[in-house]
């Protein structure tokens, strides 16, 4: 199945006359290979919320592209690491929580919290065997507002630098980042080729059509409904609904009348979504990896401001849970329709679709040749 793969110049200019890329990009094994070198192993990863890395040893787990990471607070602050054992590369860390050393599982090599090998059974008997050989590989932690990111790359720009100007945007929502506590997180896997649950989040051109209850709580015609690119992000702005706000939507919804009237959908590259909805103050993440082409495996994560009800919270949670499978009967018969490979190029609505092809282009520059 593995191709040559087209020359980047060719499948920039089929974006721009609204030609979308070929089927074979979601279906080829050898495209995601691609992907997790040349885009998710060379940009910002979101690991998770600052608040749980507050004390000395606090620690999370997660994966950059693939490797294994961790970030735990020491004394000098953050630090990252490559969560994978100098011995036999078994992973260190598991989970979350907080530990005085970072201990492997296998044979109890011990590291302390700054990566530095302290202890290894048996190696004083080992001929030329030096504890200070071996520290865990140190990788970028760095915050954007309450969100810690992973780096493999040590001369990457800073996530600030990335992503800086999405903290302004999200406080015109009426959220303030700084107050919102984590109330709940799953992971969840689907089965469509990353790029396909993305392609259909970037868009809303679907939501009147696909989504009764979001279409009820949000005014998604197109003079209404804002999508602009920003670079490194993109943004989706759209109101509530008068008629919701008036409990007179004709579909059942969850309580819209809160501080927060404007809603926001906010795309990272490559794979992190933040999502803003109307009512008291609420965020949810959402983190995409691939999983082989033909699946996508991700964690989602519900925030909400201080005081916030449990009810609310959980009519909120319905409902986005609600939307995600109305996206997920979406994408999984877009997978289909990719892996039987006829057509081979959809045709874009560059006016309601244009952040689709900007994001289109920043995979063909990472991964073409
Ligand atoms: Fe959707």
């Amino acid at each position: 199945m593995t191709q040559d793969i087209e020359p980047s110049g060719s499948l920039l200019a089929a974006l721009d006359r609204g030609e979308s890329l070929p089927s074979r990009w979601y279906t080829d094994p050898a495209i995601t290979e691609r992907e997790i070198t040349h885009v998710f192993r060379k940009n910002w990863n979101y690991i998770g919320p600052l608040s749980q890395l507050t004390m000395l040893g606090d620690y999370i787990t997660g994966y950059a592209g693939g490797v294994p990471v961790v970030v735990v607070r020491n004394e000098r602050g953050l630090a990252g690491f490559v969560n994978v054992c100098r011995h036999r590369r078994h992973e260190v860390m598991k989970g979350r929580g907080n530990a005085k050393v970072m201990q492997c599982g296998y044979h109890a090599w011990t590291y302390d919290l700054a990566g530095g090998l302290k202890r290894v059974p048996r190696s004083a008997s080992e001929p030329g065997f030096d504890l200070s050989d071996f520290p865990l590989l140190p990788i970028r932690a760095e915050t954007l507002g309450p969100f810690v990111f992973v780096h493999l790359d040590h001369e990457a720009p800073s996530v600030q630098a990335c992503y800086g100007p999405i903290l302004d945007i999200i406080a015109g929502s009426g959220v303030l980042l700084d107050r919102l506590v984590p109330h709940s997180r799953e992971e969840w896997r689907s089965h469509a080729n990353w790029k396909t649950m993305l392609e259909n989040y970037l868009e809303c051109y679907h939501c009147a059509v696909a989504h009764p209850g979001f279409n009820a709580a949000i005014d998604v015609r197109p003079d209404a409904y804002k999508l602009t690119a920003h670079g490194l992000f993109s943004s989706q702005t759209g109101q509530v609904r008068a008629a919701a706000l008036q409990g007179k939507s004709k579909v059942a919804l969850y309580d819209v009348a809160g501080d927060v009237a404007q809603s926001q959908y906010h795309f990272l590259w490559p794979n992190m979504t933040i999502n803003i909805n109307p009512g008291f103050p609420n965020l949810s993440v959402d983190v995409w990896n691939p999983d082989g082409p033909n699946a996508t495996r991700g964690i989602s994560e519900q925030y909400f401001g201080p005081g916030v009800s449990e009810e609310f919270a959980q009519s909120l949670i319905a409902f986005n849970k609600q939307v995600a499978k109305e996206d997920d009967d979406l994408t999984d018969s877009v997978q289909r329709g990719l892996l039987g490979g006829f057509p081979d190029r959809g045709r874009f609505l560059t006016s309601s679709e244009h952040l689709v092809v900007h994001f289109q282009k920043m995979i063909v520059k990472a991964v073409a040749q």
